[in-house]
């Protein structure tokens, strides 16, 4: 069989003059002999050792002259917008919230809240169709649980209806209203399986940052509310959202997580996430990789992430959860829309809960299964599948994976652990 270089071959410099090569589809990693290296860019198979050439091979460097790789990508990104297995509903309970972030997309929360007359017909919508897909309720806001009747009412429902193996619930929350009583609810009443807590660094930049309306000692109170909920063996993810102001700052709060004995948990996990402008929020500066890089040394220090868990480039089957035809965010008023950066934006609507979907050109928007010109040759697209689609149609300035403008940097340290693991050995 003939082959040619993988079009997901991404070339790097190593620190000792040596070239590195990354397959974003395969995720394998190599370093490459300046005459290897000679021999992938101006391509002859024949040039290469037979040793080297399977190597290159099955670890997808080198892949059949005849094979068009982007079929298989863009296959797995259509089959999972247009699928027929899962559903996806992101319920916003209120709009209304008790911290006031300055960088929250969602900009000034205003005061609506979902009625129970709403929660009920949203409740029947889901139902009516869910069909026999599986099918998440994601819990959201403003801050969802300051209406925890809505919380009740569509979670007995639902329950009622459909079996546990055939319905998931997550929440994305602050915690600070996460008292004992409330957690008991989330475990035997909600029944939550995972909860998405973020924090903006160690305790006065936290307070700083999330501003509360009226709230004691806010950091300490949702650590407190994370023990108890972690305790009670619900999941945690903890997001640390950072900018070049704050990530000095997520530093210390991660060696203080570490200090509270979190780095032992099973049900925890932690992730960093850059703050994003938006359209109807606030303006970032843009982060680099030295904030990224400091955060992601500090996770591994702290046993909260292996090195090649820190330093990774993960493959993704598809876009984003605003993509998939089979994905709904329901406003607290019953308006349909595709995702909560457009929650401002009238022409963004796509529907409401007693109609269902009737703006089919908005929908078609969200879920076009085709790339941009530039994402369609990507070299990363198996990574980042094209991007946020909010993005594309000018809801934030972000469009591609943060770590596109410093992947030699994260694979240079991958390469560096790699090796040391390799010694140990
Ligand atoms: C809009 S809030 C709603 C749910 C809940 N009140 C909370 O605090 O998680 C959801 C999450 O969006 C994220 N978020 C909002 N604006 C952001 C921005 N500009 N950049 C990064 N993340 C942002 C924050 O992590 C926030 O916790």
């Amino acid at each position: 069989m003939k082959y040619k270089p993988s079009v997901f071959n991404y070339y790097f410099d190593l620190d000792n003059d040596g070239i590195g090569i990354f397959n974003t589809l395969s995720n394998s990693i190599a370093e490459l002999t300046p005459e290897n290296y000679r021999n992938m860019k101006n391509f002859d198979e024949n040039k290469f050792e037979a040793d080297v050439k399977n190597a290159l091979v099955s670890n997808g460097f080198l892949v059949p002259y005849i094979l068009n790789e982007y079929d298989a990508i863009n296959k797995k990104r259509v089959d999972s917008i247009l699928n027929d297995k899962f559903s996806f509903y992101r319920i916003l309970t209120t709009l209304d919230c008790n911290a006031r972030c300055f960088y929250c997309y969602e900009g000034a929360s205003s005061h609506e809240y979902m009625d129970l007359k709403t929660a009920e017909q949203t409740a029947d919508f889901i139902i009516d169709h869910v069909e026999n897909r599986r099918c998440t309720i994601q819990w959201f806001g403003g801050e969802p649980l300051m209406n925890t009747k809505v919380i009740d009412l569509i979670s007995e429902k639902l329950r009622n209806k459909l079996t546990d193996d055939k319905i998931r619930f997550v929440m994305i929350t602050n915690a600070s209203l996460a008292s004992p009583q409330i957690i008991e609810k989330m475990k035997n009443e909600w029944n939550l399986y995972l909860l998405q807590i973020t924090l903006d660094g160690d305790s006065s930049e936290y307070e700083r940052r999330k501003n509360y309306v009226s709230l004691e000692k806010p950091f300490e109170l949702v650590i407190n509310n994370i023990k108890n909920i972690l305790q009670a063996g619900l999941k945690v993810s903890l997001r640390l959202n950072y900018d070049k102001n704050n990530y000095r700052s997520v530093c210390n709060l991660i060696k203080y997580l570490r200090e509270q004995n979190f780095n032992g948990m099973s049900n925890f996990t932690i992730y960093s996430y850059p703050i994003f402008s938006s359209s109807q929020g606030f303006q970032s500066e843009n982060t680099g990789w030295e904030e990224w890089f400091e955060i992601q040394k500090v996770l591994v220090e702290n046993e909260f992430l292996s090195p090649l868990e820190a330093f990774s480039l993960r493959e993704r089957r598809t876009q984003c959860y605003a993509c998939s035809t089979k994905s709904l965010v329901v406003l607290p008023n019953g308006k349909l829309i595709k995702c909560t950066m457009a929650m401002k934006d009238s022409y963004a609507q796509v529907g409401d809960i007693l109609n269902g979907i009737v703006n089919h050109d908005v929908m078609d928007k969200w879920c076009d299964t085709s790339l941009t010109k530039a994402c369609s040759r990507c070299c990363f697209l198996p990574i980042c599948q094209g991007g946020c689609r909010a993005g594309i149609l000018n809801y934030t300035s972000d469009l591609c994976i943060h770590q596109k403008n410093f992947v030699g940097n994260v694979l240079r340290e991958r390469i560096k652990h790699l090796r040391a693991a390799s010694k140990q050995n």
